[in-house]
């Protein structure tokens, strides 16, 4: 490589900052400098294991005294747009890596992506499963009719939420169905145990149903206590196509694949790609940089995600199918109508005999 390293810095030093901490300073194509965390316990355990690393206790701050070619955002999803905003303002900015989801609403995701864009400057969103040989080994053998036309993705994701991780499977189900628009979004949240986790209000348990424009649907069951339908697996991928069915596991290695080449079903465990994970991600990051052609192809998909995710939740507090294009949505006006309840004989609706 002839380009000197790219200088990078992370705003957000929690699980996901540090995700980024450690790839920076295992590649050799960036140069980790600056880190900035509202803690100070955070910015004291930094600089003990990062020696060369200058910690700072805001984004400004960090900004204006160490300026970088690469800024990572992993602070909470609220804070994403503002601390973005900041960066692009940078004369040295060359690429960034915003942490998923991309914002708690995918309009400000929508502003985020259009302001990076703007400016032609490259971007990553790390979704994990897109750099994982077992997941991207199952969309290409998907893409490529292995299992036939596909019908459905269903995913079972015990002890997690449709946001925080269900946006990485919703990723994923993009990927495997090569990013089809969605055509609606229905969804239906238990929340009586108030559950929270990173910052964000989640479900107790949920069901989130996505019919794409080709009929294929996405059904993904998320929350607290999950009961998976393959035994000792927390989370489940089942892609059910016209000639064949996939299983795989979440982050574990390894599908099972049942189709015309393995009638008798087999389990298959490719070798780990050598770099995988945020690594990955910031060195395509790096590639787009040094060749000067950003690729939007994973931001925008992950903005669907959230998209996806928001969907799910109007459908539920509206009592409503979401249909898409997501922006387009109107709140339907409340309604009284109670499925199960005796139809009195008057008062309008619309004879369910007479559909044509
Ligand atoms: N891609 C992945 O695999 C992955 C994994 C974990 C987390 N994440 C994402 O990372 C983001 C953060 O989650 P987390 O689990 O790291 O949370 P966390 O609580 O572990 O860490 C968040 C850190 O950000 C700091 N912070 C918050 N606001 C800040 C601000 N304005 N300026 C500077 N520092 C600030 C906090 O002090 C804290 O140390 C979320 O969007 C989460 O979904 C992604």
């Amino acid at each position: 490589m002839d380009s000197p390293p790219l200088t990078a810095s992370v705003v957000g030093c929690g699980t996901g900052g540090r995700l980024s901490l450690e790839a920076l300073s295992a590649s050799p194509l960036f140069r980790i400098v600056a880190a900035a965390d509202l803690r100070p316990e955070v910015r004291e355990s930094l600089e003990r294991e990062f020696p060369d690393l200058r910690t700072f206790g805001s984004h400004q701050e960090m900004l204006a005294h160490c300026p970088t070619d690469v800024v990572c955002v992993s602070t909470y999803p609220p804070s994403h747009e503002s601390i973005v905003l900041d960066a692009i303002e940078l004369p040295s900015m060359r690429g960034l890596l915003v942490e998923k989801p991309l914002a708690d609403a995918a309009a400000t995701g929508r502003r985020i992506l259009n302001a990076i864009k703007s400016r032609n400057l490259p971007m990553v969103v790390p979704h994990g499963l897109r750099t994982r040989a077992t997941s991207v080994e199952v969309i290409n053998r998907v893409l490529d009719g292995e299992i036939g036309e596909l019908r459905s993705i269903e995913v079972q994701c015990d002890k997690w939420d449709l946001l925080n991780a269900g946006i990485h499977w919703l990723d994923f189900c993009l990927a495997a169905t090569d990013e089809t628009l969605i055509a609606s979004v229905l969804g239906a949240f238990d929340t009586s145990t108030r559950t929270y986790r990173d910052g964000m209000q989640v479900e107790t348990v949920a069901v989130t149903y996505v019919e794409n424009v080709k009929g294929v649907r996405l059904i993904v069951q998320t929350g607290d206590f999950i009961r998976v339908n393959t035994p000792g697996k927390k989370t489940l991928f089942r892609l059910v196509g016209t000639n064949g069915i996939i299983e795989f596991w979440g982050w574990e290695r390894g599908y099972s694949i049942l189709n015309a080449q393995y009638p008798a079903g087999e389990v298959i465990v490719p070798e780990e790609f050598p770099v995988f994970g945020h690594r990955r991600h910031l060195e395509n990051l790096a590639m787009q940089i040094w060749s000067g052609t950003p690729e939007y192809r994973l931001p925008e998909s992950s903005l669907t995600a959230l998209e996806i995710c928001e969907a799910a939740f109007l459908s539920w507090q509206h009592r409503c199918q979401v249909r898409f294009p997501f922006a387009s949505f109107v709140a339907p006006t409340p309604s009284e109508w109670e499925p199960g309840k005796p139809y009195s004989g008057s008062g309008g609706g619309r004879d369910g005999r007479k559909l044509g």
